[in-house]
C-alpha cells in the first residue's frame, strides 16, 4: 500500500490524515476483494525498513495499526475473514502485540477469505527466519540435512501453506517491489499503477483483476505448451 503521504500533499494536508484515509482504502479492498472471492489478501502494511521513518510517524502509524485492528475485528469476524500477521512481531508493543494476538486467535476458525497482514515484514528477513528454523532443525536431526531441498526449504517460509500470490498490486506509482514477498514473488504477475492507495477502491481492483486475466502465465514453458495445459 503507498501513496498515502502524496495523497495528503497534493491536499496540503499532514501525512497523518492520509494513512487514515489509506486505512478507509483497507476497509474498503478488503471487503471487496471478499466479495470478488478472492481467497488470500496479503497486505503489506509496515515494512523492516519503515522504522527508518521519522519517529512521529512511526508512532502514527502504530497507533492506527492498533485502533483499526480493534474497531475492525468484529466486522471481520462477522464476514468469515480469516486473520493471519507475518513479520516479526518482537518489535511492537506488547499492547499490539497482543491484539494482534488476539485478532488471529478469535478469526482462526474462519473459512471465508484469509487476510494476511505484513507487519515489520521483509522479504530477506523471511528468508533468514527461514534459514535459521531449518539450521535448528537440521542440529537436532529433525531435518538430515541432505534432505534440505527446494521443496523442505520452502516450508520454512512465510505463507507456506497458502497458494502462492497469482497477482502483486502496487499502487502509488512506484515500479519495485520494496522487499514485499521475494521468495513468494517468484511467478506472480506483477502490477502497477500511479493510483494513490487513499483513493483505491473496488473499480481499481476490477482493473487489476482485468490485467491479470489477459496474462498469459507460463511458468517457463513455452506459450504453445502454456496455451496447451490451459485447454486440458
Ligand atoms: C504508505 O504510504 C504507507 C506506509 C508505508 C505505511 P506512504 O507513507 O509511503 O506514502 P508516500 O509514498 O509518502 O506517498
Ligand atoms: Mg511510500
Amino acid at each position: 500500500m503507498d501513496g498515502n503521504g502524496r495523497w495528503a500533499q497534493q491536499r496540503a494536508l499532514p501525512r497523518t490524515v492520509g494513512h487514515r484515509q489509506g486505512a478507509k482504502a483497507v476497509r474498503r479492498v478488503v471487503q471487496a476483494c471478499s466479495e470478488r472471492g478472492i481467497e488470500v489478501l496479503t497486505l503489506f502494511a509496515f515494512s523492516s525498513e519503515n522504522w527508518r521513518r521519522p519517529r512521529w510517524e512511526v508512532d502514527v502509524l502504530m497507533k492506527l495499526f492498533a485502533a483499526t485492528l480493534r474497531s475492525e475485528i468484529r466486522r471481520l469476524d462477522e464476514a468469515n475473514i480469516r486473520l493471519r500477521f507475518i513479520g516479526d512481531q518482537r518489535a511492537f508493543s506488547p499492547k499490539l502485540q497482543n491484539y494482534i494476538a488476539t485478532a488471529a486467535q478469535r478469526t482462526a476458525g474462519n473459512t471465508g477469505m484469509t487476510l494476511v497482514i505484513a507487519a515489520n515484514y521483509g522479504g530477506r528477513w523471511d528468508m533468514v527466519q527461514a534459514a535459521q528454523r531449518a539450521a535448528a532443525d537440521i542440529a537436532t536431526g529433525r531435518l538430515p540435512s541432505a534432505d534440505l531441498t527446494l521443496e523442505t526449504f520452502q516450508r520454512y517460509i512465510c505463507l507456506a501453506d497458502l497458494p502462492e500470490p497469482d497477482l502483486f498490486i502496487r499502487p502509488g506509482g512506484e515500479q519495485r517491489i520494496s522487499n514485499f514477498l521475494l521468495w513468494q514473488l517468484a511467478y506472480t504477475e506483477l502490477y502497477f499503477t500511479e493510483r494513490l492507495w487513499p483513493d483505491y477502491d473496488a473499480d481499481d481492483l476490477a482493473e487489476a483483476c482485468a490485467a491479470f486475466a489477459s496474462r498469459q502465465r507460463r511458468f517457463g514453458q513455452t506459450g504453445e505448451q502454456a496455451a496447451g495445459a490451459a485447454d486440458a
